[in-house]
């Protein structure tokens, strides 16, 4: 039972408590959020960082085994491996018949492109790319197709979206000229399919070059290039901000695979491709104007991690002194005169010429993305004063408690992955935090042991919410991680949004948030719980809130000891119509029973602190979920 005072005002209700979290992870941008269909438009997904070779091309910094083995496959079209995938069998985005490929190296479009295509076509021969796991295409709808193309004499060629024999949408272009030519189509399908390709054939042969290529949807959300249900999706969690763009990817392996600003915005084909942390390269579509501008059109406050000068933690720190943290620093201060700059400075004029004049907002930031140490410490505070002595009004987020080395934060960022019980148990883990520190951004959790995924999971963190909901007085930020995943190309499980290249699925957390986000009220009110209480398993979706298998090891149902571990009391949790009740005392046991009219056989389990016998015994539990 809980008693709700709703005369008694504790506090305030943090307004941007419910966030989301976005890290391109899974595949989550290209071919995801960023709906482009063709896997490898820039031809570059094979290509190490320079600074993973050593002079004899080799790799000289240690990299995941995912990694070495996509590099080995040395200079080869898109080989995209899955990082879970054992042994990994890499998935070329080109094939070709009656035509053979070549990577360029030298050739390409621009100064940011390291690689174009080289094509010699045989008389009718084809290429052809198969996207991400097919291509989606709907009856009716319109997909816009550009490529930058060269060839010294003329090209003939049929670009065609085909499902098997059947060919869906054509266009026909010639291609001619020494320097990249851009050319322009649009693709209407005659029918619904997500398993097409794009065909480019070479009606009379001949040899070209290719810069760059894409085809997108037409229809994306408001018109700003994002795919509409997944951007849906997170509209309905009702969220208040947007953590982006990591995550272990904002800091690279490597200085050169570190995240920079610089590289995320202007004309796609001008934004240098990112190989991302998680295994692939990203051709960064989904760059800095796109993430405020998803910011505009949810109205998310942005809040922008940003990298302070060192590589990812647990991977292999790198720290950068002098110039190239100056330069780091530099990029970041470009980032915010981007966002927030007058139209008329260097990166305010680029952001209107990208379309949007007015400036976006910037009132969040993080330095760095799980760093530590006396490294992140010095680095932490020459950004903190940097930025702030230009910008006061922006808040900085740590990654660690640096206050408690005098250093000034506004908030801290602390991250969970765990077990629903781990959550469940935590419930309390705010209550007793210093309201004078920092706030508190919990800026990752997610429950990725035990249940993950799983209804059961979804409840155990639900749990960990009701304790930040009552003391967000001091947590004032939360979101999930991570947030999307193409179901396939999995590198984390789990993640809250699920889809392929045309549909999309939330994992029961996602309903949870998505609860908590739109049930915001003004004021957190006085409450407490009555003992007593009754827990009413429904058939596979109930949990055991504050549930520890060795605690509860002696619980007992029908007469068998069971809980001995919490999966074992999963099973039993599964019965229906049957009950678990918690009571401090036998007096307590029988009010419950007679008050909910439960049927003693009906009883599976009565828990207690320690050791569970029908007698008295300590409670920690407290409510039925849901109620
Ligand atoms: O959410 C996945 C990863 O977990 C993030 O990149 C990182 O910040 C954390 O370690």
């Amino acid at each position: 039972k809980i008693n709700i005072k709703t005369k008694v005002k504790k506090f305030k209700t943090a307004k941007n408590l419910y966030g989301i979290f976005f890290e391109d992870i899974n595949r989550a941008g290209d071919g995801g959020l960023y709906p482009e269909m063709l896997r490898n438009r820039t031809f570059e997904d094979s290509l190490a960082p320079i600074d993973c070779m050593t002079d004899e091309g080799d790799y000289a910094i240690i990299t995941p085994a995912g990694w070495r083995d996509e590099f080995n496959h040395g200079e080869g079209l898109s080989r995209w491996v899955r990082q879970n995938q054992i042994p990994y069998t890499p998935i070329p985005a080109w094939y070709g018949e009656g035509a053979q490929m070549e990577l360029e190296r030298t050739d390409t479009l621009n100064t940011c492109r390291s690689a174009a295509l080289s094509v010699s076509f045989e008389k009718g021969g084809c290429i052809y790319n198969t996207g991400y796991c097919g291509i989606p295409q709907k009856a009716g709808k319109s997909s816009v197709f550009y490529m930058f193309a060269k060839s010294e004499k003329p090209v003939e060629l049929l670009v065609t979206i085909e499902e098997e024999s059947d060919i869906l949408s054509s266009a026909s272009f010639q291609v001619c000229g020494n320097g990249y030519i851009r050319y322009d189509g649009i693709f209407t399908s005659l029918k619904d399919t997500r398993n097409a390709r794009l065909v480019i054939t070479a009606r009379e042969g001949g040899k070209i070059k290719l810069g760059f290529i894409s085809l997108m949807p037409a229809d994306t959300y408001n018109g700003h290039g994002l795919r509409i249900d997944l951007v849906e999706k997170l509209r309905e969690l009702h969220p208040r901000f947007l953590r982006f763009p990591g995550g272990c990817i904002v800091e690279g392996f490597t200085p050169l695979t570190a995240m920079r600003f610089r590289n995320t915005v202007g004309p796609v084909w001008e934004r240098p491709g990112h190989l991302l942390m998680w295994h692939y390269r990203s051709y960064i579509g989904l760059g800095f104007h796109e993430y405020l501008q998803l910011c505009e059109d949810l109205d998310l406050e942005p809040l922008y991690v940003f990298n302070c000068g060192m590589t990812c933690q647990a991977r292999c720190s790198v720290l950068m002194e002098d110039k190239e943290l100056d330069d780091m620093i530099q990029d970041t201060l470009d980032a915010i005169e981007y966002a927030i700059g007058p139209e008329d400075s260097k990166w305010g004029s680029l952001r209107a010429k990208m379309g949007h004049p007015s400036p976006f907002k910037m009132n969040f930031m993080e330095i760095g993305n799980e760093n530590s140490g006396t490294g992140y410490e010095e680095r932490y505070e020459l950004c903190y004063h940097t930025i702030r002595e230009k910008y006061p009004h922006i808040k900085f987020i740590a990654n660690t408690h640096v206050e408690e080395k005098g250093l000034a934060a506004d908030i801290v960022d602390e991250h969970f992955y765990n077990t629903a019980e781990y959550f469940a148990e935590n419930i309390h883990f705010y209550d007793n935090y210093d309201r004078k520190g920092p706030e508190i951004f919990v800026g990752e959790f997610a429950v990725v042991r035990g249940y993950a995924g799983q209804h059961y999971a979804a409840l155990g963190e639900a749990d960990f919410l009701i304790g930040l909901e009552r003391n967000q007085d001091v947590v004032t930020l939360a979101s999930y991680a991570p947030l999307f995943e193409n179901v396939n190309y999995n590198a984390w499980f789990p993640n809250l949004i699920r889809f392929h290249n045309s549909e999309s699925f939330a994992i029961p957390t996602y309903y949870t948030w998505k609860m908590f986000g739109q049930n915001r009220g003004d004021y957190v009110v006085e409450s407490n719980e009555e003992t007593g209480t009754l827990y009413r398993p429904v058939k596979g979706m109930a949990s055991l809130r504050g549930a520890s298998g060795m605690r509860y090891r002696n619980a007992r149902w029908n007469g068998m000891e069971v809980g001995v571990t919490h999966e074992l009391m999963g099973r039993v949790r599964a019965q229906e119509d049957s009950y678990m009740i918690e009571a401090p005392d036998e007096e307590q046991l029988e009010e419950c029973k007679r008050l909910y009219g439960i049927d003693p056989e009906k009883i599976f389990a009565v828990f207690g602190e320690e050791d569970v016998t029908e007698g008295t015994f300590e409670i920690e539990i407290f409510a039925e979920a849901g109620k």
